[in-house]
């Protein structure tokens, strides 16, 4: 089993970005499965059925989310009857949505499981580790590969929970910082890993925002509006080779 997973699309430059790298793309790495972070789909901030709609038509199986998750009221019209739109898994009991999904092509299962880091992040969110011990729990014998899109701000708890799960999901990958890190690789047990997939949006902003913006923000203190910065785009993505026992065998970072 091939998974291509790009990582949060941002805005309408990387909507655009990942329709036109596609077709390449396809060609290239022939994935079985498409998944891709969508919680900065909508200008940046959330996701719409429009936004969504782009990502899905564009090939997308699976749609993560993230701290963006309920950015745009949207969603909580969408996330219920949409099963290959997925939120964080360790919100609370009752939370619109689903924190898994299982998406079926080619004979294959895939199980997409999203989870959220608290490390200068929500502090209010379920503990990821038990979250994921209860899904893993929950999905065995139910797909032919688990993969874990982990959105998490350090680097230290994202590596600590793919080392938690290694040898029981074939890949976690890091979403959030929208900075592609260069420690791709597979864990003892067979788990695939890298820190963070990147970013696919503008390649000229500051992980996304219009740097202008971004900078008053950093030099003045002063609260400013962020908005998609224009220009170049660019595709963040990692293809990971899945075994016939559902661990992995590779994974390679792709920046287009
Ligand atoms: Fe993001
Ligand atoms: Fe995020």
């Amino acid at each position: 089993m091939i998974i291509l997973f790009i990582g949060d699309i941002f805005g309408q430059p990387g909507r655009d970005m990942l329709t036109a790298s596609m077709p390449s793309l396809r060609d290239r790495y022939r994935p079985d499965f498409i998944v891709a972070n969508g919680e900065n789909a909508a200008a940046g901030r959330g996701i719409t059925f429009a936004t969504a709609d782009d990502i899905f038509r564009a090939g997308v199986d699976v749609i993560t989310m993230g701290n963006h998750t309920w950015s745009r009221k949207e969603i909580l019209n969408m996330i219920d009857a949409n099963s290959r739109l997925v939120r964080p898994a360790n919100y609370p009991r009752g939370v619109p949505g689903r924190g898994r999904t299982v998406v079926e092509k080619n004979g294959m299962r895939l199980c997409v499981i999203n989870l959220m880091g608290r490390v200068y992040m929500d502090v209010l969110l379920d503990d990821p580790f038990q979250t994921a011990d209860r899904e893993l729990q929950a999905m065995k014998g139910q797909a032919d590969a688990i993969l874990i899109d982990f959105h998490a701000e350090a680097t230290s708890e994202k590596l600590a929970l793919a080392m938690y799960t290694d040898g029981r999901a074939a890949a976690v990958i890091g979403t959030h910082t929208h900075v592609q890190t260069a420690d791709n690789r597979i864990l003892p047990k067979g788990t695939a890993f890298i820190s963070d997939v990147g970013m696919t949006g503008p390649a000229d902003g500051i992980i996304g925002v219009d740097a202008k913006i971004v900078l008053k923000k950093f030099t003045t203190s002063m609260p400013v509006q962020f908005e998609a910065a224009e220009g170049r785009a660019q595709l963040n993505a990692v293809v990971i080779t899945i075994r016939p026992d559902g661990l992995a065998e590779g994974i390679e970072r792709i920046v287009l």
